[in-house]
């Protein structure tokens, strides 16, 4: 299995539908229903909109730091059985916070599951972009007594009409607090959305980023400034901003020379994981040997590791 480091993963988005129905057993929370065929039958999406709703729904099943811990130790297993050395994980207290989970209790569980683990992996504090810049800095000065708990904080949940700009003020209380920034922009949204996280919010990696390629001029600083962008195929065609995977611009971003890597974004609603992406990158795509090692180099490069440790795993 090819090592990889795995920028671009909601823990959230690694619930399988098994532990999604365990959960609700263990902690008596009512689910539409416990029949696994029905639950995956819901594993089918319009947009980003769409999944979205599916996905909160079924987050009140996280309760305690229990929890928090099983649901990122089944990923850490999963993803280094793919061939994953390093995760940089995101996660969404604002979800869990609104649901009356503690901080404390999400840190706790998630930190011990990357503690007991193999995987170098370290956490991203995202923010729900469509609950607004007040709540997002009202949930970072929160997070900051955990602050040695997480590295960054990233901009995720529903894009357009929800723009990275007013954010501003967020992303720079994180920087001058040491920590990393990215955002999600350029997944539904235009490349306007990729400028300004770049311009405004000063972010150090993009994630998606496939709708830069629609600008050639951005096209060309995203090169030149070799800014990372953590590609989804899986998940592009499961949301619908890809029709098919044939069509993925991924080798148009390797042959412009972009610093992309792949990753699987919510492995358990968009039909896999890291691995389960390449394998289907070279037979819907044919994407070859030489462009996943690429990609795998790319991958670390773009990691938030030491110079060290990126030694190490290349
Ligand atoms: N896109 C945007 N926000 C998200 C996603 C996604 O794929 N998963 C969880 N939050
Ligand atoms: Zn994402």
């Amino acid at each position: 299995m090819l090592p990889t480091a795995e920028l671009h993963i909601h823990i959230e988005g690694t619930l399988e539908p098994e532990m999604l129905v365990g959960l609700a057993r263990r902690n008596g929370v009512a689910l539409p229903t416990s029949d696994l065929d029905e639950l995956r039958a819901k594993y089918s999406f319009a947009d980003l909109q769409s999944f979205l709703d599916l996905y909160y729904d079924n987050l009140p099943v996280l309760r305690t730091s229990q929890d928090f811990y099983d649901l990122t130790s089944a990923y850490l297993d999963r993803a280094g059985r793919g061939g994953v050395r390093r995760a940089e994980i995101f996660f969404d207290p604002q979800v869990h916070l609104r649901n009356d989970v503690p901080l404390a209790a999400i840190f706790d569980g998630i930190t011990s599951a990357l503690g007991d683990s193999d995987i170098s992996a370290e956490l991203i504090l995202c923010f729900v972009r469509d609950l607004g810049p007040d709540a997002a800095m009202e949930t970072l000065r929160m997070a900051l007594p955990f602050r040695d708990r997480f590295i960054g904080v990233g901009l995720d949940s529903a894009e357009v009409g929800f723009p990275p700009a007013p954010f501003k003020d967020v992303y720079e209380l994180a920087a001058a607090e040491g920590l990393h920034r990215v955002a999600h922009a350029g997944e539904e949204g235009d490349p306007e959305y990729v400028r300004q996280a770049l311009d405004v919010l000063g972010v150090e990696r993009i994630d998606h980023g496939i709708r830069a390629m629609e600008d050639p001029e951005l096209v060309a600083r995203l090169r030149d400034e070799q800014v990372p962008l953590t590609v989804c195929p899986l998940s592009n065609v499961a949301l619908r901003a890809i029709d098919r995977l044939s069509e993925h611009v991924l080798p148009k971003m390797l042959d412009e020379g972009l610093l992309a890597c792949v990753n699987s974004d919510d492995p358990a609603y968009f039909g896999g994981y890291l691995d389960d992406n390449f394998a289907a990158l070279r037979s819907e795509l044919g994407m070859t040997e030489q462009q996943f090692a690429t990609l795998a180099r790319n991958s670390f490069d773009a990691s938030f590791a030491t110079a060290g440790q990126k030694a190490a795993w290349k």
